[in-house]
């Protein structure tokens, strides 16, 4: 890779209308796989700014994109920086990969998908039957309570409830390959990298479990059980010890009371609910209750047709219809701008990811720290790669709370991936003419930086952050102080506070 040319396949797979310009031409509001990032490769940057489109993505194109269907070639920036600069570490996030849905439809037939494993199933991936085998030596590693009870990969020839589906294992083998690839050059990890270097965390739930593993299977093929440790994390916060918030419960709950206003006063959808209601011969309180945008997305997902049903007593029988899907889905678009402006949910965010944020802020610290010159490295070394495996509701907030507000809702098997970099020594001005007259030269230790990327593009000068391209100009990338202060004390201007203590038990009203 290396060209505006690899950039510009890798966009039209999306977008058709792509143009490379020179940077700094305009700046415009933030929207995922709609803009280029920031592309450093060699010696320069290159910003690739796609032609507006402007016509909004229909429901229906979106919904696919949601999916996430693993059947091209996918373009990733991570790994690329200025050159010389050394990654001292990364830490990603995933949301589990295709599921089967949570809800069913009250009168109609699940749709039929084997959650077992097969080659001869598309889609497929040339590490399928490996990581099968693999994990069937999963008792040789060290699983936190209560992970050990779930299982290790899908294996129910009718998929369960919430079940990671082949297409999901598949999307994070090849996520896990794609940072495997991104990453080799770089050596983050060496061969024999001890059991501190890595750290992967999960939710209980097997969909979460299941998709950490292909992903780490993609990332370190036929890795060592014996060093490895899954740790879990029982809110979907990744909140650990320090969830207490009364707060953000009060910003959740004003926040839910928007989403359901706006819901209410949508006649369309209203509409939409009672013609699916009296086609399937259901109360149309008890279809809304169905959630069945979550199954009509599966089958959408797996190229099923909607599910129909004969008339009835009570129903008039019928197909569910994409014009029907295309209601609901356009409503949760709909939703999304809504809950941008009103910014009760940033406030939310901002406060349910301070712990996740603020561990992520502390384990880049101390790997900074540890690679100053001079410094004894420590014995097994520190964390360089962390790998959290999570939900939605896990990473619609990190987006928001780091101000990337209009990214997309996280798909499928969607990452964010967080980038620590050290730039090369510096020797200081003075230094050689100090050497001549016998002291000693002095080099000032290189300086640390940040990238962070979404589904492979480079957002880092779209977060709160580092947004000010102006500001940060003489600097190739975000530096790691801007998000440490942030982190630390400017993410809670949102909540007009200075620190999450004082944001959480101030008093309400
Ligand atoms: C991938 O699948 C989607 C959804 O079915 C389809 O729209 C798209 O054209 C496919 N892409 C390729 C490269 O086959
Ligand atoms: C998957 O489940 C089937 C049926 O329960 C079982 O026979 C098979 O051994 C399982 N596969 C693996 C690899 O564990
Ligand atoms: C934030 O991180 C520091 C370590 O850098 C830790 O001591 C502190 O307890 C953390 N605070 C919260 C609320 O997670
Ligand atoms: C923000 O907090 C300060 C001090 O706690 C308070 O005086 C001020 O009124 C608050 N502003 C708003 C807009 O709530």
């Amino acid at each position: 890779m290396g060209s505006a040319v690899a950039a510009l396949l890798f966009f039209s797979i999306i977008f058709v209308n792509l143009i490379p310009t020179s940077p700094m031409k305009e700046q415009r509001p933030f929207q995922v796989a709609d803009e280029g990032g920031w592309v450093a490769l060699g010696k320069s940057r290159k910003r690739i700014i796609p032609v507006l489109h402007t016509q909004e993505p229909s429901p229906i194109f979106e919904a696919y994109s949601y999916c996430n269907i693993p059947n091209h070639t996918e373009q990733a920036w991570e790994g690329h920086s200025p050159p010389d600069y050394k990654l001292l570490s990364v830490q990603v996030m995933i949301r589990h990969g295709d599921r089967y849905p949570l809800y069913s439809i009250p009168k109609t037939k699940r749709p039929a998908i084997d959650c077992t494993l097969s080659t001869s199933r598309q889609p497929s991936h040339p590490l399928l039957n490996s990581f099968v085998t693999h994990m069937g030596q999963g008792g040789h590693g060290h699983w936190k309570p209560p992970l050990s009870s779930v299982s290790r990969f899908p294996n129910h020839s009718e998929c369960e409830i919430g079940e990671l589906t082949q297409t999901g294992v598949v999307q994070h083998l090849r996520n896990g390959q794609l940072l495997h690839n991104a990453y080799k050059h770089h050596s983050l990890l060496p061969i024999n990298w001890s059991p501190r270097q890595v750290w992967v965390e999960t939710t209980g739930k097997s969909r979460t479990l299941q998709s950490g593993l292909a992903f780490l299977y993609g990332f370190l093929p036929n890795f060592d059980w014996t060093k490895l440790s899954v740790n879990h994390q029982w809110s979907t916060l990744f909140c650990g010890s320090t969830c207490d918030c009364p707060a953000r419960n009060r910003y959740l709950e004003d926040e839910q009371r928007r989403q359901y206003q706006l819901r209410l006063a949508n006649d369309n959808l209203d509409k939409t609910y009672a013609d699916m209601a009296r086609t399937l011969g259901l109360p149309t309180r008890q279809l809304r209750a169905a959630n069945p945008i979550d199954s009509l997305l599966c089958h959408l997902c797996h190229g099923l047709p909607f599910p129909c049903v004969p008339p009835g007593d009570s129903g008039t029988g019928g197909c569910l219809t994409m014009a029907q899907f295309a209601v609901i889905r356009q409503q949760q678009l709909d939703d999304e701008a809504d809950r941008r402006r009103v910014g009760l949910y940033r406030k939310y965010a901002t406060l349910a990811m301070y712990p996740y944020l603020n561990r992520t802020a502390a384990k880049m610290e101390r790997v900074a720290k540890a690679s100053e010159s001079g410094r004894q490295p420590r014995v097994g070394g520190e964390e360089v790669f962390s790998l959290s495996s999570a939900h939605d509701v896990t990473m619609a907030p990190l987006l928001s709370a780091l101000g990337l507000e209009n990214a997309r809702f996280p798909r499928f098997a969607a990452r964010i991936v967080f980038e620590l970099w050290k730039s090369p020594a510096v020797v200081q001005g003075q230094a050689k003419k100090r050497a001549k007259n016998g002291e000693k030269s002095k080099s000032r230790d290189g300086d640390f930086f940040l990238r962070v990327l979404y589904n492979g593009e480079d957002v880092t000068f779209h977060t709160a952050f580092c947004h000010s391209h102006d500001r940060y100009m003489s600097q190739p990338l975000c530096p790691l102080g801007n998000f440490l202060t942030f982190v630390r004390r400017d993410m809670f201007s949102t909540v007009n506070a200075t620190s999450y203590k004082e944001a959480c038990y101030r008093p309400s009203g």
